[in-house]
């Protein structure tokens, strides 16, 4: 079995060289993601200069990682959202993220991106009456935003079902193949584009200031397109980190259905739906089991629970590609895009749910209209600067509770063992010494990996990820390497080096 996305094993590495000098351009963007690369390519055919920071590969953060499924419906349900927003903010949400779909399509057909975009149904399904009702409910909502909908008693799948909504002309496509295919035609309308060039600090003013290892970048505009913004910003009170597992398997007999599958389980959904690799070979992936990252102490299980669920409804032959991803909830459901500081112009595109393809689509065409002066009709739905206590106030306090709980972490004596000897091959624990959190990793060679436990964002203790060999922040999703290299989140400084060689 490969850890790794299969659309990352089924693309191409690209190689786009680190910066190695200083240089000025009118839009600096950070991250090389959906939101990052599409906002680039929009912003240098309009003529502008344009440089993209990426601290790892094209696509490498949650874009390359995804499900691929690209549909105006969303995570939270359209439902949900009804008790927050009246009918012309919900109809506007279902009207944008249409429209972001659509230019996906139309991008994808005038530059020929061979990118398997197909336009597919969304379903939910029950598969017992219990969720009927919600079904039926959502049924209503996506009729009273203009979508083909329909209420269906069967589903092609190969297990019962109650009922299943199915809502025509969503669509389906490779995230990494698009992306990369994208950042090639960012590149051809004359966009720079770094790899391996992690963004250390963000200096705003007039012009920002954007420190690199080896360059500094100046730029009269910054678009944080990491998808958590980086540094301390209010809106990271109003985000909620989740993890979430993927696997793909193949099957011995039975046919890979097609199109978007999302099957109600008690609050969540598991979500299905099949790719055919570049080689022909079929898949069946499942996503589900999220979690809020750093609240799962043995996060393994998440790909078995996946592997039990998918083989008690298909014939499942072997389970060859494993996983793992996160995603940023909104405290009222919608996103958050648009300027934060309007003096120096620094922008944000974060809480997306797992509905970023679209929703990051989106945000690079309303941000890049904010740049170019252009008109935008929702730039004032997802303004970051909305904030409406009542909208928010359940997933708020939801959230912040979690913090509160996570900052009561770093009392004295609350570490989990005393001794080094204590942490066995393969094992993250955390330690105190003198009075300081230590995050130790010992190795499967036995070589110990000490960093400080104290995260740099806004300074919660760290949790040992086991299953990604990480130590994952509870409070607002960072998450470092075990020898403390920032890898995602907010945090944008690494934990700092610890040795101690006494506590044997
Ligand atoms: C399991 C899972 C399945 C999903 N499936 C779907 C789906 O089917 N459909 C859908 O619409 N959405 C889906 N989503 C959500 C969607 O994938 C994301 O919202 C979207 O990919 C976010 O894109 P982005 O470009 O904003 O961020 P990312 O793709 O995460 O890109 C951000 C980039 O910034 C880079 N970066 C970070 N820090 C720095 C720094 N300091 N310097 C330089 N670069 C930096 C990262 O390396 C990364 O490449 C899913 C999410 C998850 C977790
Ligand atoms: S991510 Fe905010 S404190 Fe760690």
């Amino acid at each position: 079995m490969k850890k790794i996305s299969l659309w990352k094993d089924d693309a191409k590495t690209s190689s786009f060289a680190p910066l190695q000098e200083d240089l000025h351009v009118d839009i600096a963007i950070v991250g090389g993601g959906i939101t990052g690369l599409t906002a680039a390519h929009l912003l240098a055919k309009a003529g502008k200069s344009v440089a993209v920071l990426e601290a790892m590969r094209v696509g490498d953060g949650t874009t390359g990682f995804s499900t691929g499924n690209l549909y105006a419906i969303v995570e939270e349900s359209f439902k949900k959202l009804q008790f927050k927003f009246d009918k012309k903010t919900i109809q506007a949400v279902a009207d944008s993220r249409t429209a972001a779909i659509g230019y996906i399509e139309n991008l994808v057909r005038e530059l020929a991106i061979d990118c398997d975009f197909h336009r597919r149904p969304w379903r939910l399904i029950s598969e017992t009456d219990t969720y009927d009702k919600i079904l039926e409910k959502e049924y209503q909502a996506c009729l009273d935003v203009g979508l083909d909908a329909h209420l269906d008693s069967v589903a092609p799948l190969p297990f019962n079902i109650s009922k299943a909504l199915r809502v025509e002309n969503q669509a389906q496509f490779n995230p990494m193949q698009y992306i990369k295919a994208l950042a090639a035609q960012a590149q051809k309308a004359g966009c720079m584009i770094f790899e391996r060039t992690p963004v250390l600090r963000i200096k705003e003013g007039s012009p920002n200031v954007l420190y690199t290892e080896n360059g500094t970048v100046t730029a009269s505009k910054v678009i944080n397109a990491t998808h958590s913004p980086k540094g301390v910003r209010f809106v990271h009170i109003l985000l909620g980190s989740y993890r979430e597992y993927a696997i793909a398997v193949k099957l011995n007999s039975g046919d890979y259905p097609e199109g978007i599958f999302w099957l109600i389980d008690k609050l969540h959904h598991y979500s299905i739906r099949s790719y055919t690799s570049s080689s022909g070979e079929n898949y069946l992936l499942v996503l589900g089991e999220p979690h809020k990252v750093g609240h799962k102490k043995d996060n393994e299980i998440c790909f078995k629970n996946l592997e039990n669920y998918i083989r008690a409804r298909f014939d499942v032959k072997s389970v060859d590609y494993h996983w793992s991803a996160q995603n940023y909830k909104p405290a009222d459901g919608l996103p958050y895009i648009g300027a934060v500081n309007h003096k120096a112009n620094v922008y944000i595109a974060t809480g997306f749910a797992t509905d970023g393809l679209t929703y990051g689509t989106l945000a690079a065409m309303i941000i890049s209209d904010l740049i170019l002066g252009n008109e935008n009709q929702w730039s004032k739905l997802y303004d970051p600067q909305r904030h409406n206590p009542l909208k928010s106030a359940v997933r708020f306090i939801k959230e912040n509770i979690h913090v509160f709980m996570d900052y009561m972490k770093d009392i004295p004596y609350q570490a989990e063992v005393k001794r080094f000897s204590s942490i066995l091959p393969g094992e993250g624990k955390t330690i105190e010494i003198k009075g300081e959190k230590f995050s130790v990793y010992r190795d499967e060679s036995g070589e110990l990996h000490q960093v400080s436990a104290v995260c740099t964002h806004m300074k919660c203790i760290v949790n040992w990820n086991n299953e990604q060999k990480s130590w994952d922040c509870p409070c607002h999703g960072s998450r470092f390497t075990v020898d403390g290299q920032v890898i995602e989140g907010p945090a944008i400084i690494n934990l700092p080096k610890r040795e101690d060689n006494n506590q044997h």
